[in-house]
């Protein structure tokens, strides 16, 4: 089988962890890299646990970048109240002692885009900082990438502000050159990703497995059980696996082409992800597909099964 080259853009919290746990088992998928930016979490936790979660399913041949530690230009957030303070809501695993990458993010990206010469699927999952500076860096980068798939945004509503998501909000700057640079987008924004979650009962399923990557899903999901009970959802999203398990099944997907932009200036609007796919007024350059409705059997059953494999 020829396996789709992928890279993943990570701010390493509890379920970009489930990301990386289920990718590194979809055999459609070979990860030719990692990079770790700050957003959930530090960046120097960010790094450090997508080094640890890879060792810990066995994959500590994938190589992880380090990236940026802060926004472009404004102040950097965290979310310790759902990623604790060291992005695995507390968990602790074991450290990986595989060698150190220190080459930039923006800097590996580019030659492996390059080696791939436009197949490449960059997954961001985090802040779109690292990307932004590699198109500023390398402005041909944006021929090297076949598309990018990124969780970020909402066409409606946020869950940071009314307008805006945490991965576009942490920096507005960085997703709006993202939006800008003609790279084919397939956008899984709050209105997928929502849909997109695991219930009680596949929670208490993963758990029930005993091996040591399921108990580092018990172990770093708690903060989220209680803010979910706080929201009385009906489970926990997995915004971070729709862009990677849609590589393997798009056809579990829905979405629509449409236009979108970042809104930078705003003031309630802050990092709101403008879409013209509703309205009369449609964009002139439209590359993007948002991303609106998930088999959430299908993509829960994947999860799961990911999870009891080891
Ligand atoms: C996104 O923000 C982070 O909390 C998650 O890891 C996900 O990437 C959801 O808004
Ligand atoms: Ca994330």
């Amino acid at each position: 089988m020829n396996k789709i080259p992928v890279w993943i853009d990570t701010d390493t919290g509890v379920d970009d962890a489930v990301a990386l746990v289920t990718a590194s088992t979809l055999e459609e998928l070979e990860i030719v890299g990692v990079s770790a930016v700050a957003g959930n979490t530090s960046l120097e936790n960010a790094f450090r646990n997508a080094r640890d979660v890879l060792s810990l399913v066995g994959r500590k041949d994938i190589r992880v970048y380090p990236g940026a530690d802060r926004p472009l230009i404004i102040e950097g957030r965290t979310a310790a109240y759902v990623h604790g303070n060291n992005g695995l809501g507390g968990a602790e695993i074991p450290l990986s002692d595989a060698p150190q990458e220190t080459k930039k993010a923006w800097d590996a990206l580019y030659e492996t885009a390059q080696q791939y010469k436009g197949e490449l699927i960059v997954c961001p999952i985090g802040p779109l900082t690292n990307i932004a500076i590699a198109i500023a860096n390398h402005p041909d980068i944006v021929d090297c990438i076949k598309e990018l798939n990124i969780m970020g945004g909402a066409l409606i509503g946020g869950n940071i502000t009314p307008c805006a998501e945490f991965n576009i909000l942490c920096d507005p700057q960085a997703a709006e050159a993202v939006f800008r640079s003609g790279i084919r987008i397939n956008m899984f924004g709050l209105d997928v990703t929502h849909k997109a979650f695991l219930n009680d009962d596949d929670i208490d399923e993963i758990i029930s497995y005993g091996n040591m990557v399921s108990d580092l899903f018990r172990d770093s999901n708690h903060l989220l059980y209680e803010y979910r009970a706080q929201l009385h959802w009906e489970g926990i999203c997995e915004h971070d696996s729709c862009p990677i398990l849609y590589i393997a099944h798009p056809d579990w997907f829905e979405g629509q082409e449409c236009g979108i932009y970042v809104e930078t200036q705003g003031t309630i609007s802050f990092g709101k992800t403008v879409s013209d796919l509703w309205t009369d007024y449609k964009y002139e350059d439209r590359h993007c597909k948002a991303f609106l409705n998930v088999d959430r059997v299908k993509f829960t059953e994947r999860i799961k099964e990911a999870y009891r494999s080891f």
